[in-house]
């Protein structure tokens, strides 16, 4: 892992943003990621492992289920183990791959639903099957098997017999053995549901002291976008348009360097809520119902409370949570005005707009520039937007469309790789 004096946040608070992310995407499946990392913590420290494994182990199992998508995907996930399993891993295993940090967390996600098989789960297509893969896959599918409507200790003795069957077969019999040496104690099960549960991974694993330069801040927030945008094909390059865009509306505003990153890693995660979205409402094509649009308008305040509590992150939270306030107080979730939405804020907010109606989807072509043109001056008339920006855009507008158009492109690509795995 990388250690640095020079740093401007953490992985461990970008890690549990994105747990945390994921895990809106269905009440159902809530804290599935927390309750795998918090049991495949336990087996390492019931086999006492180095703690860079136990490091590894942890983020691997908070992310592990990244590569499933949709819901239906999830759904699928806490039921019987799918025969579609192995299409998660392996997407999840190659979004997370692109960054360096993450090269052994993708291995063990790469395999986390092999099965042990008398031994032949050693080797996956000739590729070495690491034990933290089995130790993920055994706890999720612990996890899968508690209901939390019901009393957790009455659950035990059915988990254990469950397991025990399939010593051997499906778990490899050393990490059944540790299972049932602790799992008569009632506080780790007490501890796996207990609300409200953020994280129930103890500090001795030094997490939090794996530090983060900016560079791969905006790397990791590179990733993230992808999983957010990758939801659905219809917005498969809208934050890296966005992103784009606005981090050369900051440039051309005159932010320092280290600014215009901060606001590629806003632009990149301005839409995390949109994770807490029903699929069919993201991709309606018709105009939405009003209690669909009501629903629509929870996720930037989505985005400010995952965003928030990222240390470093305070100014990035701003820029990247205020994209659908107005200048008149008429945007949402906040009814901020003028006098609290920074330069920052405004030029998201921009560049959101302006990159959404530029955008071609699958089902329309993005608008032409004078239309662009007109529709946002439109908008900087009823007090919506800044002129200023509005007028910075106006002066810029071949250079900046470029640039988005470049950056959703090379997202597109990038989707249609992840998607033919
Ligand atoms: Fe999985
Ligand atoms: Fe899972
Ligand atoms: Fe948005």
């Amino acid at each position: 892992m990388y250690y640095s004096n020079r740093y401007f946040s953490n992985l461990y608070d970008l890690v549990v943003c994105m747990t945390n992310a994921v895990d809106l995407i269905s009440n159902e499946v809530a804290n599935h990621h927390h309750q795998v990392a918090y049991l495949a913590y336990n087996f390492a420290e019931k086999l006492e492992l180095p703690i860079e494994q136990k490091q590894t182990l942890v983020l691997s199992a908070l992310l592990h289920d990244i590569g499933a998508l949709s819901l239906n995907d999830r759904l699928e996930l806490i039921e019987e183990e799918p025969f579609t399993a192995e299409n998660h891993a392996l997407i999840g295993a190659k979004l997370l791959s692109d960054f360096p940090l993450f090269s052994d967390v993708a291995n063990v996600i790469k395999f986390h639903h092999i099965p042990w098989d008398y031994g032949k789960g050693r080797l996956c297509g000739g590729e070495k099957v690491s034990m933290l893969s089995h130790i993920l896959h055994i706890s999720d599918r612990i996890a899968v098997q508690v209901n939390d409507k019901k009393n957790i200790i009455s659950q035990i003795d059915k988990i254990r017999e469950n397991i025990k069957s399939r010593r051997n077969t499906i778990f490899m019999p050393e990490l059944v053995d540790a299972f049932l040496d602790i799992c008569d104690t009632e506080s780790l099960w007490l501890d796996l549901i207990y609300q409200p549960m953020v994280s129930n991974i103890p500090n001795d694993l030094y997490l939090e002291a794996i530090k983060l330069t900016l560079d791969q801040v905006v790397d990791l927030t590179k990733i993230f976008s992808r999983i957010i945008d990758f939801r659905s094909p219809f917005t498969a390059m809208h934050s890296a348009g966005v992103a784009a865009a606005a981090e050369k509306l900051a440039e051309l505003s005159g932010f320092s360097k280290d600014e215009c990153k901060m606001m590629r890693i806003a632009g990149n995660l301005h839409d995390i809520g949109k994770l807490a979205i029903p699929q069919n409402i993201l991709e309606k094509q018709d105009k939405l119902e009003p209690a669909e649009f009501d629903i629509i308008r929870g996720h930037s305040f989505y985005t400010y409370r995952l965003l928030k509590p990222i240390r470093g992150f305070e100014i990035i939270t701003q820029w990247a949570a205020y994209h659908h306030e107005k200048l008149n107080g008429h945007g949402y979730p906040f009814h901020l005005k003028a006098d609290s939405l920074s330069l920052g804020s405004r030029i998201m907010a921009v560049a959101d707009i302006f990159t959404a109606i530029t955008e071609d989807r699958p089902y329309r072509k993005g608008m032409s520039d004078e239309k662009t043109a007109a529709v946002l001056s439109q908008m900087v008339e009823n007090g919506s937007i800044s002129s200023s920006i509005f007028s910075l855009l106006m002066n810029n507008y071949k250079d900046i469309y470029n640039i988005r158009k470049e950056s959703a492109e090379k997202a597109v690509e990038e989707y249609s790789k992840i998607v033919s795995i």
